[in-house]
């Protein structure tokens, strides 16, 4: 067997590892329990750099490297998944001569992505859209917080039920209301900050729990709807911090834009329920609207129903009744649902062929040195 000098030994100490090129490949050196060892530096993931992971001893006692972007974990003297995981990473033989750390030409164990029977994302990596030329489904989202034990009056959420139940009688729409606080989705992690392409579509954390909530939302505003109408309510002159949280787990439907220049947004609408006892309606449909037109939405003229007693009106316990008893109020929401299912039915007959993103993308990013 060939064996291919990489560095001195004194480059890389007990308990250290890292990366080093070698020609056209990298290789992920560990010297760990008197051992070095040596991986193909690419996780067979995505391709995190696991010459940048995190050393872990786990049950087994053994060690193990995670990869730095999602965290898979090869063990280090065997390359292999743990568990009964059969993935496994490209491993190589090591050997040491006159002070180098030599690796063997090619793997002596090859990787290894194992085929998993079935795929509980498989509807959203091949984008299996379920909007038709003629449907009209529209999506309310609720993104106002309460104890489930304890509910409490919503004038966002009651509002927005108005509203489907009006798509419904006046437009014949199929309806579906998702409320945010019923859903346990994890925060977004923040791994494009890792890498551009740690941030996956689907989002790397629906990959790691095919039971997280957000996939609710994944396929039910880029498969499903052709409208959505999401309700908030103004909290310390913001949208609620439930609303935050989803927008920032649809980053890796704004990436895929960045990324791969894929729009999975075409032909779809949105609209906005804003309500609240302090001010600031025009602020939170601001926010609102530049997220939305970047994920490649549509809007309606005039696409956002506005509620504010103002900051004086601290007489809270009126303010649902006041709502619903207002004229405005009952008006509007059926205009926003009117100039909503007005708009998706023309733009349904749009060809999007051509439709291009004005956003940054990867592909012409600067170099460091620019
Ligand atoms: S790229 Fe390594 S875990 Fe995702």
């Amino acid at each position: 067997m060939q064996y291919i000098p990489l560095i001195p030994l004194s480059e890389l100490p007990e308990n250290t590892h890292k990366s080093v090129k070698n020609g056209n490949r990298t290789i992920a050196l560990f010297h760990y329990e008197g051992i070095i060892s040596a991986l193909d530096h690419a996780c067979i993931h995505k391709g995190g750099d696991l010459g940048e992971g995190f050393i872990q001893i786990l049950d087994d006692r053994e060690h193990y490297v995670a990869c730095p972007w999602h965290g898979w974990q090869y063990n280090l003297k065997t390359g292999k998944a743990p568990h009964d995981y059969k993935d496994r990473q490209a491993l190589y033989d090591v050997i040491l001569q006159n002070g180098m750390i030599c690796v063997s030409e090619k793997p002596v164990t090859d990787a290894y992505r194992a085929e998993h029977e079935s795929d509980p994302l498989a509807d959203l990596r091949s984008l299996n859209y379920q909007t038709t030329a003629t449907s009209l489904n529209v999506l309310g989202i609720s993104t106002t917080n309460m104890n489930s034990d304890l509910p409490r009056p919503s004038t966002s959420e009651t509002a927005l039920q108005n509203a489907l139940d009006i798509a419904v009688s006046k437009f014949g729409a199929q309806t579906k209301m998702i409320k945010l606080r019923e859903l346990n989705f994890r925060h977004c992690e923040g791994y494009y900050s890792r890498h551009e392409k740690a941030c996956t579509w689907p989002c790397s954390i629906s990959e790691m729990d095919a039971n997280d909530g957000m996939n609710e939302i994944y396929r039910s505003i880029v498969l499903w709807a052709d409208a959505v109408i999401l309700a908030t309510p103004i909290r310390w002159g913001n949208a609620s911090s439930l609303y935050y949280k989803m927008a920032e787990r649809l980053n890796t439907v704004q990436n895929q834009i960045t990324i791969n220049d894929k729009v999975l947004i075409k032909n779809k609408v949105v609209s906005f329920i804003i309500t609240g006892g302090q001010d600031n309606v025009q602020g939170v449909a601001g926010q609102l609207n530049s997220f939305f037109a970047d994920l490649g939405f549509t809007f309606p003229p005039f696409n956002y129903l506005g509620w504010s007693r103002g900051w004086i009106a601290e007489d809270m316990e009126n303010n649902y009744t006041r709502f619903f008893k207002n004229r405005y109020v009952k008006r509007s929401v059926i205009d926003l649902v009117t100039n909503t299912v007005k708009l998706v039915q023309q733009i349904k007959q749009m060809d999007v062929s051509h439709l291009q993103a004005p956003k940054p993308k990867i592909s012409e990013a600067g170099s460091l040195s620019e």
